[in-house]
């Protein structure tokens, strides 16, 4: 098989890669561009812990062939947050002590934000459902649910003080 040249959006900025178009994202994303918040659990598409966001959908990325990523937009963990802030989603989970060792957290705020931006209305049961992919063997799921939820209603105080 040989290499080919894969472009895509990544947190904003556009890439291009060299690579076997069968390679994982997961894989592209950590060995090819370093940015190693991304996760891998299970490789099989069941622990969410390389979750990303593909074109405002959260993905598991241990399952997406790279070479289908061509012309698409990618955001990962290292793209939440702006200029030095966390994330409300982020700040909240922190504030309700809602990871151990951390290892599935960034999966699953990219679960949680893909959820939000389609959705900042979402109530604790669609919050449910959006984290029903992500597992965690630390800390439980309440405390991940609670504090997703306050960064929802954060967000919507946000919005709100714009108009
Ligand atoms: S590593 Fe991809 S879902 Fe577990
Ligand atoms: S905080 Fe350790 S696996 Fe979730």
């Amino acid at each position: 098989m040989e290499k080919i040249t894969v472009r895509f959006t990544l947190n904003k900025e556009p890439v291009e890669v060299e690579v076997y178009p069968n390679e994982r994202l997961l894989d592209v994303l950590r060995d090819d561009l370093h940015l190693t918040g991304t996760k891998e659990g299970c490789a099989v598409g069941e622990c969410g812990a390389c979750t990303v966001i593909l074109d405002g959908k959260a993905v598991t990325s241990c399952l997406v062939p790279i070479g289908s990523v061509e012309g698409r937009k990618v955001v990962t963990i290292e793209g939440v947050g702006a200029n030095g802030h966390l994330d409300p989603i982020q700040n909240a989970i922190l504030k309700n002590h809602a990871l151990q060792c951390g290892f599935c957290t960034p999966g699953f705020i990219m679960s949680a934000k893909a959820l939000l931006d389609e959705n900042p209305d979402a109530t604790i049961q669609e919050i449910r459902r959006a984290i029903s992919g992500n597992l965690c063997r630390c800390t439980g799921y309440e405390q991940l649910t609670i504090a997703i939820y306050e960064a929802a209603q954060e967000l919507k105080k946000a919005d709100n003080t714009k108009i």
